[in-house]
């Protein structure tokens, strides 16, 4: 028998309890924030009624007069947190609501190259008016998130960042699954979008914004069960600033890092040792909640030596007594693991712009500024002929890729379509968990190990999007 188990989304930031599923398809879809989850049996692509998304414009008012002009595929509310389930396909077909061009990347998620979402180099972009329907089929479980990849800082900046999580196949024991989407944004006093960009920070750490969210929401509390078992989904996506996580003291431990769940422990962040966590970044955390009715918990981030706080976690009803040793380990994603012996090493070096200047084409938002750099060579902008990679991979080998940092700059380097596994650092010890992103510290070399199965052209960028505009960007063939 086929069930179908959709699930929705509220506008409150795109997180639902478990026990209210909606059933009723029609209200789901209508709802416009509903992904395609089949449970029960296999579908195939064609079986699967598409999820309709559209993007737009909106206005949103988070502690001042409404902002409008943000960008959303829901009225008056965040991107809604779309759920998947591993190996079953997703179809997703997104019109473009904007008067600028778009596309979508499904970040992290290991899936055919055309559907990829890069502008020239998997797809044209999106024009107005126009749909492009995504299919793919997940191959692991896990959090990961979606953006557009082109008129990318402007459409992200303006909140068109969005969770995607893919399900385990069967349950895993939570008795609650929040979502946090974490961004800036950056305001006046009126509530108006302040510029996105500034040269002055797109040549250095970037232009933060001044308003923090999750959810786009200032500090939500959400209410979860008291003494329950909770998977806390935290996404970074914001265009620009480098979180240092803080959680709150209670019995938890973090199960997945970047999507894939861990095989090395990381440690507990405290202020004392708060999680570095960049743009483009995820980490699930398995938290005991406390049994007292009312207790609440909050995470927050160190800025400077100041404690912000993101959001709280309030326990409510009478204790549900879990511990977390029930928990079973996560079911772990099918890697290919490396073959280190084997593996070739490639260098790739990240800097500054030997010559400081690059008129680009603007295509999809690219700056003219050019300050960054791979291999000394900055990106040319989307669509200009005759790019080659950064680096040829033959398919189904294992490669060794040194990333050297020569800037005083931290860089979150991200690769599409393809996970790796960190293996050397010339400045610290790195828990060999499987990536998409790798936060480089400044002078930081780092080798990283992949197999190359997946075959396409990946994009390879900083995550600090001021920096992938301005030159530090280019892509990956594997052939
Ligand atoms: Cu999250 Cu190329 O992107
Ligand atoms: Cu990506
Ligand atoms: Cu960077």
């Amino acid at each position: 028998m086929m069930q179908a188990a959709y699930k929705t989304v509220k506008s409150d930031g795109g997180n639902m309890k478990r026990a209210n599923f909606p059933i009723n398809r029609r209200n789901f879809l209508l709802a416009s924030g509903a992904a395609v989850v089949a449970g029960g049996c296999q579908l195939r692509a064609e079986e699967v009624e598409p999820l309709q998304l559209r993007s737009r414009l909106t206005s949103y008012a988070f502690d001042r007069p409404a902002t409008r002009g943000l960008v959303s595929l829901l009225d008056n509310a965040p991107p809604p947190v779309i759920r998947l389930r591993q190996n079953q396909p997703a179809v997703i077909d997104l019109t473009n609501g904007l008067d600028d061009y778009t596309t979508m990347h499904w970040h992290g998620v290991r899936l055919p190259n055309a559907m990829d979402g890069v502008p020239y180099l998997t797809q044209f972009p999106i024009a107005k008016d126009e749909t492009f329907r995504y299919a793919y089929t997940p191959p692991d479980a896990g959090t990961y998130w979606y953006h557009p990849h082109c008129m990318t800082m402007k459409q992200m900046a303006h909140g068109l960042t969005g969770i995607l999580i893919v399900e385990e196949p069967d349950d895993v024991g939570f008795d609650e699954d929040l979502a946090l989407n974490l961004k800036d944004f950056r305001l006046d006093g009126d509530g108006r979008l302040l510029p996105f960009f500034t040269p002055k920070g797109a040549a250095r750490a970037g232009t933060l914004g001044n308003t923090l969210t999750a959810n786009w929401r200032i500090n939500p509390r959400h209410d979860v069960p008291a003494g329950g078992l909770v998977r806390l989904r935290i996404a970074v996506t914001d265009t620009t600033r480098l979180y240092r996580l803080v959680l709150p003291d209670l019995s938890g431990r973090i199960v997945a890092w970047d999507g894939h769940p861990v095989n090395e422990p990381v440690p507990w962040p405290t202020m004392e040792t708060p999680l570095w966590i960049g743009p483009g970044q995820r980490v699930d955390i398995a938290l005991r909640m406390p049994d007292g009715e009312g207790a609440e918990v909050s995470l927050g981030t160190l800025i400077g030596a100041t404690l912000r706080p993101l959001a709280s976690l309030r326990s409510v009803g009478k204790s549900l007594k879990r511990d977390l040793a029930e928990l079973r380990p996560l079911p772990p994603n099918p890697l290919a693991e490396p073959d280190l012996k084997a593996a070739e090493v490639r260098e790739l070096v990240f800097g500054w712009t030997p010559d400081g200047n690059g008129q680009r084409n603007g295509l999809c938002g690219s700056s003219e500024f050019s300050f960054w750099s791979i291999d000394r060579k900055p990106w040319p902008g989307d669509a200009v002929p005759n790019v080659g990679p950064v680096a040829d991979l033959e398919r189904g080998k294992s490669y060794v890729l040194r990333l050297r940092n020569e800037s005083p700059n931290m860089h979150p380097i991200h690769l599409h379509g393809l996970v790796f596994l960190p293996v050397a650092s010339n400045r610290r010890r790195l828990p060999r968990n499987w990536t998409d992103t790798i936060l480089l510290l400044k002078n930081e070399t780092v080798d990283i190990a992949l197999t190359a199965d997946n075959p396409g052209d990946w994009a390879f960028h900083c995550h600090v999007i001021e920096h992938q505009k301005t030159g530090l960007a280019g892509y990956i063939r594997v052939s």
